[in-house]
C-alpha cells in the first residue's frame, strides 16, 4: 500500500499549525500517511495546482495568500466556498479532478456546538465584530440561523456582507458596537484586536445579556481580554483554537479515510508548538 500524502500550501508557510494537528491524527490513528508543509510562491501557484492532478497527493489545505486565487484553478468549487469567496481545502478526485471547498464555517459551528453544548447561541440576534476574511465564514455560518449584526471599523466592508448574505445581515456602525449587544445571544470577535502584539478589543459589555455566548476567533493568546471580561460577568465563552482544529476534520477525512476527533490531547499538542 502506498503512503497517503497531503499537505498545506501557502507563502509564507512556516507558521502553519496544520502539520502539527494532521501529524497528531496520523500517529493517533496509526495511518500510513504524511502531511507536508509546502511553500508555494504566488507565481508558481498555477503550476503547483496543475501538478496536483497527477503527482499522487490526495489533496491540500490552502492558506494565505492563495485562498481566493485557487478558486479559478480547480474544477469544482463547493457552494459554501463560493458563498464565502475562498477555498481552504482541495481534494483530488478520481481522474485528477480537483474539488475546492471551504471548511471554516463548519469548523466555526462545530467549535461553538462542542464548546458550549448547552447554549442556544442563535436564539437571538448574533453580533459579529470585524468584516475581514475570517468574518466571511462566520457570517455565512450564522446567517442561516437568524439575524446577524455586523460592526466593522470600515463600514464599506460591512455593507459588502449585507449585499452578499441578504436580509438576515444588518450593518451597525463601529461606534455603536456596544449598543448592538442589547438582546444578543452571541458575540463573536473576528477582528485582529486582542491578538498578541495588537491592542485589546475595546467594547463595553454592559448591554450584553449574561446568557449570551462570547467567542473570540483569536487563539494567541487563548484567553483574550474579551474572554476574560466576559467570564468575569458570567457569560459562557468559547476560545478560538477549536475552530482551527475542527476546520481540519473534513480534509483529513477525505484524504486519509477517517473522521478524526478533536480531543483535549490534540489541543495540548497544538498549544505546545
Ligand atoms: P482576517 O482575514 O483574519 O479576518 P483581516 O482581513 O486583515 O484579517 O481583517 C482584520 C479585521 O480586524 C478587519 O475587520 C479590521 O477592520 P477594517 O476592515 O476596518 O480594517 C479589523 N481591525 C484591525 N485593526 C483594527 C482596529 N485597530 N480597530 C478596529 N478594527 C480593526
Amino acid at each position: 500500500m502506498t503512503t497517503l500524502r497531503a499537505g498545506v500550501i501557502g507563502w509564507p508557510i512556516a507558521h502553519s499549525k496544520s502539520p502539527v494537528l494532521h501529524g497528531y491524527w496520523l500517529r493517533h490513528y496509526g495511518i500510513d500517511g504524511s502531511y507536508e508543509r509546502i511553500p508555494v510562491e504566488p507565481g508558481t501557484l498555477p503550476a503547483f495546482i496543475a501538478d496536483l492532478r497527477t503527482n499522487g497527493m490526495r489533496g491540500v489545505n490552502v492558506t494565505l495568500p492563495h485562498k481566493v486565487a485557487v478558486m479559478d484553478l480547480v474544477d469544482d468549487v463547493a457552494p459554501e466556498a463560493q458563498a464565502i469567496g475562498a477555498v481552504n481545502t482541495i481534494v483530488v478526485q478520481p481522474g485528477g479532478r480537483l474539488r475546492g471547498s471551504n471548511t471554516d464555517a463548519f469548523g466555526f459551528l462545530e467549535n461553538l456546538k462542542s464548546g458550549a453544548p448547552d447554549t442556544n447561541f442563535f436564539s437571538g440576534p448574533m453580533v459579529v465584530l470585524g468584516a475581514g476574511g475570517a468574518a466571511r465564514a462566520v457570517v455565512h455560518a450564522l446567517a442561516e440561523f437568524g439575524t446577524v449584526r455586523i460592526a466593522n471599523r470600515d463600514p464599506a466592508k460591512s455593507q459588502w456582507f449585507v449585499e452578499r448574505f441578504g436580509r438576515n445581515v444588518k450593518a451597525v456602525p463601529w461606534e455603536q458596537r456596544a449598543e448592538a449587544l442589547r438582546g444578543a445571544s452571541l458575540l463573536v470577535n473576528t477582528t485582529s484586536l486582542g491578538m498578541s502584539g495588537h491592542p485589546p478589543l475595546d467594547i463595553a459589555l454592559d448591554a450584553l445579556p449574561v446568557r449570551a455566548l462570547v467567542h473570540d476567533i483569536v487563539y494567541a493568546p487563548l484567553e483574550t481580554d474579551l474572554l476574560r471580561r466576559a467570564m468575569a460577568r458570567g457569560n459562557p465563552v468559547v476560545d478560538g483554537l477549536g475552530m482551527l482544529l475542527h476546520q481540519a476534520r473534513p480534509g483529513f477525512s477525505a484524504w486519509f479515510g477517517r473522521d478524526p476527533e478533536v480531543t483535549p490531547e490534540l489541543r495540548a499538542a497544538v498549544l505546545a508548538t
